[in-house]
């Protein structure tokens, strides 16, 4: 257990940090640099309004439902799991864990590719040719070093606490965030192409909503980006005290989330149209923005050069905050498991997810297959939450009544049986298709 000066575990210290911690958990790489793609890919406004849609009906009650865990046990995944329900869970908690692992590895990497453009961007503006320079970036010693520079500052907030450590962070680095953006978002409107852009983001195309693909891809999205499947939303509620209203602040939450993915592609569509650079963006996940953006700013001259390096600046806050709860996760497991102190727990599994990232870092295919890895693994692990709090933990339902407003108290029963019995078909059916992506992505990227 991790305990303050009083022998108690350490809590977060405001509602308001809490909430900021959580939503800059949620918000990241997936919104600003995935969600317009997927979006874009997706048919526009018909993936953005079943996006909204699975928020509510899957996203809030799954975020609900980790939270009544997290909070009834006060206890990181393995520990909660096993408390709630006997040992045989606590390997789910395990697979957490792993989980956290590998998407801690990889998403590093990416967040240091986003250093090193803001930092070029800053010394010397966006590259003539950008493709040339996505190559440069992402190839030999450069996507190493930067990966560890992320996770060293990763490691040093995780390092430093929860008060102190992860709510001060995000005290700090949300709003400045949430700023960027929005002037951004200003700015775009008043390029000639935002028309044009905003129709593609926004114009609903109704038969991609009847693709199931399509569907498990705006399912799988929003576990990654709402930071469900593997436990971080737990671990989080694990320092909560009992008179925080659980389900008001997953609406909360939930919705911050999504308003930044969608002012985030309010910013990238008219970006990209003004240039008419469209085909650049479709050609590969991996790739897409860090290849088209950069290049729609160097098209754009100074101007240009400043809203890139504001771009990236707002990317890199997203994607260390993330980093942090990732890290969080296996850090808390290793204290309340090993009952370790948070200093050498939260080094020990850095350094070892450092480790592990020196691969993706050298490869990009690999990346690319373990971002669909680590979607799916998420699909899995929201499925069997879905599974533990609908159906196995007893007292999840009067956990999320603890402290709520009356209204969310309404709305216990609902959400108990969204649990129950719409979330596991659902997610289910998801994870299949997102397993089915991995093995494509891996005969793509390796033939076979
Ligand atoms: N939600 C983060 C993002 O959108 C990624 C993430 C996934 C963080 C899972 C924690 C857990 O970038």
């Amino acid at each position: 257990m991790q305990h303050n000066q009083d022998g108690k575990r350490e809590l977060f210290n405001t509602r308001a940090g809490f909430i900021l911690a959580a939503v800059g958990s949620a918000v990241g790489l997936g919104n600003m640099w995935r969600f317009p793609y997927v979006a874009a890919e997706g048919g526009g406004a018909a993936f953005v309004f079943l996006y909204i849609i699975l928020t509510l009906a899957i996203g809030i009650p799954l975020m609900l439902s980790e939270f009544s865990v997290g909070r009834g046990a006060g206890l990181s995944p393995i520990g909660a799991l096993r408390k709630l329900g006997g040992g045989g869970w606590s390997l789910l908690g395990f697979m957490y864990v792993i989980t956290g692992f590998i998407i801690l590895a990889y998403y590093s990497v990416i967040a240091g590719w986003v250093v090193r453009y803001a930092i070029d961007g800053i010394l010397s503006g966006f590259p003539a040719n950008p493709g040339e320079q996505f190559g440069i970036v992402t190839t030999g010693m450069s996507p190493i070093w930067y990966h560890l520079a992320i996770m060293g500052t990763t490691i040093l907030i995780v390092s430093m606490g929860v008060q102190k450590g992860i709510e001060r962070a995000a005290l700090v680095l949300m709003p400045v965030l949430f700023s960027i953006l929005i002037l951004l978002a200003i700015w775009a409107f008043t390029l000639d192409g935002a028309m044009e852009g905003y129709a593609v983001y926004l114009k609903p195309d109704l038969s991609e909503l009847l693709d199931p693909y399509i569907l498990s891809q705006a399912a799988g999205q929003a576990f990654y980006s709402l930071s469900l499947g593997m436990g971080c939303m737990l671990t989080f509620s694990s320092y909560l005290s009992k008179d925080s209203n659980l389900g008001g602040e997953a609406t909360t939450i939930a919705f911050s989330d999504f308003g930044v993915a969608f002012t985030a592609g309010l910013v990238v569509f008219p970006v990209i149209y003004a240039l008419g650079i469209q085909g650049d963006v479709s050609e590969s996940t991996v790739g897409a923005l860090f290849i088209a953006l950069p290049g729609a700013f160097v098209a754009m001259g100074d101007i240009g050069r400043i809203v890139g390096v504001l771009f990236f600046v707002a990317l890199i806050v997203g994607a260390v905050t993330s980093a942090v709860s990732l890290l969080e996760v296996v850090a808390a497991s290793v204290i309340d498991e090993f009952k370790l102190p948070r200093k050498p727990a939260s080094i020990a599994a850095g350094v070892l997810i450092a480790l592990l990232g020196l691969l993706p870092a050298s490869s990009i295919d690999l990346l690319g297959v373990i971002d669909k890895l680590a979607e799916a693994m998420l699909a899995l692990g929201a499925f069997f939450m879905a599974i533990f709090v609908g159906w196995v933990a007893v007292g999840a339902a009067d956990e999320m009544r603890q402290g709520a407003s009356e209204r969310s108290k309404r709305m216990v029963p609902l959400v108990m049986t969204a649990v129950r019995f719409i979330l596991p078909p659902v997610i289910l059916f998801a994870t299949t298709y997102a397993f089915i992506a991995v093995v494509r992505e891996y005969q793509g990227a390796f033939g076979g």
